[in-house]
């Protein structure tokens, strides 16, 4: 499993972030400067993780059914790469919201680390990471 900079508008990524997705329409809408990174598997790209450096966001972290919490830690790593480059860019802080009732979402982000800083008016739950405080 290789983790690497992804173009997300190819072709070949739609077709495996649909599945991933099961719908494409769930997929924040995409700005100039954000980074994607996805992990690779032979030929598939089998996650990947959507972030925007302006405002140090997380926008979307998957990882298809079939090799989520494997051996390999994709999503782990698909974060930790993401997280490096979040803070090569200058990031202090960097800031995650996941959806009420993903017990998935809400389970990976506090292994990870991220403190819960409760949930929004969104119904989303807002996450944060302390680059600092975690040496990153
Ligand atoms: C959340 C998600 C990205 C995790 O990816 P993953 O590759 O399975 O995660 P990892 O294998 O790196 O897990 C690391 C740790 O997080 C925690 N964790 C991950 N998934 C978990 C689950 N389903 N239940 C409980 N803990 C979980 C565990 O502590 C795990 O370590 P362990 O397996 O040694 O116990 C994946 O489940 C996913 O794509 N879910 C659907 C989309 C989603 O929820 N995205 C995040 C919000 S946008």
């Amino acid at each position: 499993m290789d983790i690497e900079t992804i173009n997300y508008i190819s072709e070949e990524i739609l077709v495996n972030i649909k599945d991933i997705h099961r719908s494409a329409e769930a997929i924040v809408e995409i700005e100039k400067g954000d980074l994607f990174f996805g992990a690779r598997v032979d030929e598939n790209i089998v996650g990947y993780v959507h972030a925007r450096p302006s405002i140090s966001h997380i926008l979307g972290l998957y990882v298809h059914e079939k090799y989520q919490r494997n051996n390999c830690k994709i999503g782990t790593k698909l974060l930790d790469t993401c997280i490096k480059s979040l803070s090569n860019s200058g990031a202090g802080k960097i800031f995650a919201g996941v959806e009420g009732g993903n017990e998935k979402g809400l389970k990976f982000f506090t292994h990870y680390g991220f403190l819960n800083r409760g949930v929004g008016k969104t119904g989303f739950t807002k996450f944060e990471f302390n680059l600092l405080k975690n040496g990153t």
